[in-house]
Order: C-alpha cells, then sequence, then structure tokens
C-alpha cells in the first residue's frame, strides 16, 4: 500500500481529496494537463466538477501500471506513440447507453427507411456507438421496417473507445439491459443464454450481421466511412465537445448524408449553431437545410 499523501504544505499547489484512503496525489497541474491531453486527443471538455471522476478512472490505470503517483503516470503520455494513450481515452470516455435510448427517434427512423425501400441498399452511420446497444438497435429497426430479417441495410458503428467496441462485437449483455423491451422482440432479436450463459441474452447473428463495428476518433482529420448515408447517429457526443469542436464536425458530417437523409442528435443536443445548413425537424432529427421540408416530421 502506498504511503497516503494527501497534504502538501508550503506550496500553491493544492492535493486533490477524492477518496479515503488516497492512494495517489493528482495535483492542479496534473489535473489541468490531463483535461488538457484528452481535449486535445478526442475533443473531450472535462469541467473541474470532473475532478473527482477522473482520479478514480485514471487510479485504477495507476494501480494497474503499478504507477506510484500522477506524474509517473503522465511521463507515458509524454511519447505520443505510447500504448498507454488508447488506455487513457478508454478510461475518459463515458459510454452510458441502452437499447432503444430515446425511443422516438426510432419511430422516426422507421418511417424514413420504409419510404425508402425500394431506393435500394441505404447506409446508416452510429458514430458514437459504445458498446452497441443503439447501432444494434438501428439493425431491429432496419428488420422490421422492412418486414425481413435481411433488409438491405448497411449499418457503420464507430467510436473511439476501443474497449466498449469490443463488446459491442460480441453483442451479450445482461438480461437486464433489455428488460423494459416488449417480450416479443425481446424473443425476435435476442437469443438467451444457458448454462454459464445464464441471465445474459446475445444478439441473433441476423441482426448482427448487418452491423460493422470500427474504431473512429471523430477528431480524426479523415473518415474512412464513406458517404450517401440515409441516417446519420450522432447521439449525445457532442454534450462532450465545445461548440467549435461540434461546428467543425456537423460541417464535416453534413454532406456524408443523402439529400434527404437525417441527422439524429441527442435529447439534450441543440445544433441551433449549425443552422445554415442543418434544418431542425423537431425532437432534435435534422435534414440538410436545402432540402428541409416546412412541416416537423411525424410519426405513425
Ligand atoms: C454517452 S455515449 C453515447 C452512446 C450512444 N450514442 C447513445 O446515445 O446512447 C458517448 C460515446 O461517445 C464516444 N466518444 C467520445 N469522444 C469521441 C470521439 N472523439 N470520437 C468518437 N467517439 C467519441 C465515447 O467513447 C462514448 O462511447
Amino acid at each position: 500500500m502506498r504511503p497516503a499523501n494527501n497534504t502538501l504544505q508550503g506550496t500553491s499547489e493544492q492535493l486533490v481529496l477524492p477518496e479515503s484512503p488516497h492512494e495517489f496525489a493528482m495535483r492542479n497541474g496534473e489535473f489541468e494537463r490531463i483535461c488538457r491531453l484528452i481535449y486535445q486527443r478526442a475533443g473531450i471538455t472535462l469541467a473541474p466538477s470532473k475532478r473527482t471522476m477522473v482520479y478514480s478512472r485514471l487510479a485504477r490505470r495507476l494501480r494497474a501500471l503499478g504507477d506510484a503517483s500522477f506524474a509517473e503516470y503522465l511521463k507515458r503520455l509524454d511519447d505520443l506513440d505510447s500504448q498507454e494513450w488508447e488506455q487513457f481515452v478508454n478510461a475518459l470516455t463515458t459510454n452510458l447507453t441502452s437499447f432503444y435510448r430515446e425511443p422516438h427517434h426510432f419511430e422516426i427512423l422507421r418511417d424514413h427507411l420504409k419510404a425508402r425501400r425500394t431506393q435500394g441498399r441505404l447506409r446508416i452511420w452510429c458514430n458514437a456507438a459504445s458498446s452497441g446497444e443503439e447501432p444494434y438497435t438501428l439493425a431491429f429497426t432496419a428488420i422490421e421496417a422492412f418486414g425481413s430479417l435481411h433488409p438491405p441495410i448497411e449499418i457503420i458503428a464507430t467510436d473511439i473507445d476501443t474497449q466498449v467496441l469490443q463488446r459491442a462485437r460480441l453483442g451479450v449483455y445482461p438480461l437486464e439491459s433489455v428488460k423494459s423491451l416488449p417480450a416479443e422482440r425481446v424473443a425476435r432479436f435476442f437469443r438467451r443464454g444457458v448454462g454459464e450463459n445464464a441471465g445474459m441474452v446475445k444478439v441473433r447473428p441476423e441482426a448482427a450481421s448487418l452491423v460493422s463495428f470500427s474504431q473512429l476518433n471523430l477528431l480524426d482529420p479523415s473518415w474512412s466511412v464513406g458517404n450517401n448515408f440515409t441516417a446519420i447517429f450522432c447521439r449525445n457526443v457532442m454534450i462532450y465537445f465545445d461548440r467549435a469542436t461540434q461546428l467543425t464536425l456537423l460541417e464535416r458530417m453534413a454532406p456524408r448524408l443523402d439529400p434527404d437523409g437525417l441527422l439524429f442528435a441527442g435529447h439534450s443536443e441543440n445544433l441551433s449553431h449549425a443552422r445554415a445548413f442543418l434544418h431542425p425537424l423537431g425532437q432534435t432529427v435534422y435534414r440538410l437545410a436545402a432540402a428541409a421540408p416546412k412541416t416537423p416530421l411525424r410519426t405513425s
């Protein structure tokens, strides 16, 4: 056990006192450096109020690596090619998600897909896919819209976090995560685990085969996901970015939509600063301004 070192007298540096016992000291300057690094790498803005969260998430990395202090840990990140960067980013992302989160969006998408049933192959990009619940829900929605287990849909699911993507690819979730879904949907889209997998469900292969997962940092200068998306789901990730970053990303995303494609944002994400090129349809759904209809979308 490392000695508790939670006081530092006679210096202007203040020590954070996040947990008891305080295993590692995290000085103001170290916290500020962590904030700068995650902003530069992933665009994520961390408020001072996130200090305890940052401490507890990175303290796990220090423990795993046997580092005695944040200073020692941060030294690893001096090397821009350090393998630790991946773990650093994974540790500081917030991955909260669920099946059918903000369910009205999937009703809108279902109608959007139904109206395009005769248009051949359709593409959807889900660019903050986290552990997979959202892109799999897109697959379920496509299956229902087309009334077929093999709809002509390709779902590109990306995220910066390699750890959640690993879970997403497995498609295995606790039974608890589907408890609010109608039993009929659970039976249609999941297999129940038995034996040592009891208490778990796995996405059925027909739905899983519609989704491909890959790592993509939205801050990367190029995105190898292609164009012509009938829908882009970019939900509950913009909240982590400042407005300038949001605008830059939206300017790059919008041209990847089909002329009548839809962009879905999270419930608390207001994209009014992109109004020159994204027209709000209501319920945080947007379409290209040039092709914007006068009336809000309805769900049937
Ligand atoms: C709160 S989750 C949202 C998940 C899902 N979209 C939803 O609404 O349920 C935010 C996700 O954004 C991802 N993320 C954060 N910064 C990113 C970046 N720069 N590029 C790509 N994904 C990022 C995180 O890894 C995390 O999985």
